[in-house]
């Protein structure tokens, strides 16, 4: 009986939920081919062909005095990638209209993170946004959901990727976003928006990538909120190996089959709740969309930080940026981040010229926030930041 009656509200709150849903936004997804021309780096990174290979990968990457992933040459990239997109706007005129939400996904997710389809009604961003009269726009990253499955040793990687959001962003600017665009599927007829302002929201290594395009073109955003983003004394304590990998592409041919050489993914439910997870924002539907959506890594990610931290700041981003953290996060902060981050110190050392820095810790949440419980709770805090920062 009561599992019967759950089940019934289950389908109407999701009823619900796709009603209230297509009454506010429109969505086009599309396809956006972008053409780049960088410099990445080559690294000693063994290849992964196997599971017996994507363990000791993560055997590598976790022993204490490694030389793995040194660079040991430089790889020009100049290529064109398909990006997939998705671009929402709200319904009606808003006086958020103007202002242009671009979210960067984190390692193993693709642009579904952001619209997280259990209770979208809490649980997504995008119709939070939305919801606030912001447009947003989401795609998948190189390497994974839609997008070119691209070499994961030598191009899925920073300088490659913050060129690719840095293209995006201007075509965004310039109301061009849909000029060069294959439509792949609409609701409506949705004309380019041509955005005053544009915010970029990251979650994760999405959030590095974010950072990297501050540092070097900071003048192409004016607001930064950065989920799972936090200079914690403890950020590098966690080592790779603490999380199952496997070969993507022999560990779910059907969904993975497709990912070649040099793509891991992680394996359970058990690693999804390690990584991701806190037992008191934890329900078990959203745990296991989390496997449902999920998607491989190319390895090279993991080596290529550094082409981040080490960049040059030109100091050019006058925004606001909030970072936000799980008070549990266990891969930012060895699981519990108060106390262990400066504020000033990351105020003074990376966002020089930004017009605020503030930290929010979502309490009782770990590394990802828009699969915990208290999601809209975290994005009110950060939509409400962006209000008071006249976003
Ligand atoms: C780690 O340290 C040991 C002992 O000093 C040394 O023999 C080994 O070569 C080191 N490994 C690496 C990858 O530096
Ligand atoms: C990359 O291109 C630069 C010129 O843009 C060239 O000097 C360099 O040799 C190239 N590197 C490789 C590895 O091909
Ligand atoms: C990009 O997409 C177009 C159209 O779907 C296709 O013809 C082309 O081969 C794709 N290119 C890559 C690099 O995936
Ligand atoms: C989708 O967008 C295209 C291009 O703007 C337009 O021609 C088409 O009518 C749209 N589809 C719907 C269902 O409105
Ligand atoms: C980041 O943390 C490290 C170690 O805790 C510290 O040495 C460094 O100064 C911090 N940098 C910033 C920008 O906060
Ligand atoms: C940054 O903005 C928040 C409001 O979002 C405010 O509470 C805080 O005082 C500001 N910080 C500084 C240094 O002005």
């Amino acid at each position: 009986m009561a599992f019967h009656r759950r089940v019934q509200m289950g389908l109407l709150l999701a009823a619900a939920g796709i009603a209230n849903v297509a009454a506010t936004k429109q969505c086009v997804e599309f396809e956006l081919p972008i053409s780049v021309d960088t410099t990445n780096e080559h690294y000693n990174i063994r290849r992964v062909d196997n599971d017996v290979d994507a363990v000791q990968w993560a055997l590598d990457s976790s022993i204490w005095n490694q030389t793995f992933g040194k660079i040991i040459d430089h790889v020009n990239i100049t290529t064109t990638y398909n990006i997939s997109a998705e671009l929402c706007v709200p319904s009606e005129k808003s006086d958020k209209s103007d202002i242009l939400q671009i979210a960067v996904h984190g390692n193993a997710w693709d642009k579904r993170a952001w619209d997280v389809q259990v209770r979208p009604e809490q649980q997504s961003y995008v119709d939070a946004a939305i919801a606030k009269g912001y447009s947003i726009l989401t795609f998948d990253r190189i390497g994974t959901g839609q997008s070119t499955l691209v070499n994961a040793y030598d191009d899925a990687q920073p300088n490659t990727e913050i060129e690719i959001l840095a293209q995006i962003t201007t075509l965004a600017r310039s109301g061009k976003l849909l000029s060069g665009a294959t439509i792949i599927s609409n609701t409506t007829a949705i004309p380019s928006p041509t955005p005053k302002k544009i915010v970029h929201v990251g979650h994760s290594f999405g959030s590095l990538l974010i950072f990297g395009l501050l540092k070097k073109q900071g003048d192409l955003s004016d607001g930064a909120l950065l989920t799972g983003f936090l200079n914690s004394s403890h950020l590098r304590d966690v080592p790779v190996a603490t999380f199952e990998h496997a070969y993507a592409a022999t560990h779910d041919p059907a969904r993975f089959g497709t990912f070649g050489s040099g793509y891991v993914v992680l394996t359970s439910l058990n690693t999804l709740q390690k990584l991701y997870f806190t037992k008191a924002t934890l329900d078990a539907e959203l745990l296991e969309y989390t496997e449902r959506i999920k998607q491989p890594e190319p390895v090279a990610v993991y080596a290529s930080a550094g082409q981040v931290f080490g960049s040059e700041n030109t100091n050019l981003f006058r925004g606001p940026v909030q970072l936000i953290a799980g008070e549990a996060d266990f891969v930012t902060c060895n699981g519990y981040c108060p106390g262990t981050y400066d504020e000033e110190e990351m105020k003074d050392q990376w966002f020089q010229n930004a017009a605020n820095l503030t930290v929010y810790i979502a309490p009782d949440t770990a590394h990802v926030l828009n699969v915990a419980t208290s999601a809209s709770a975290t994005y009110k805090k950060m939509l409400d930041y962006l209000e008071e920062h006249g976003l």
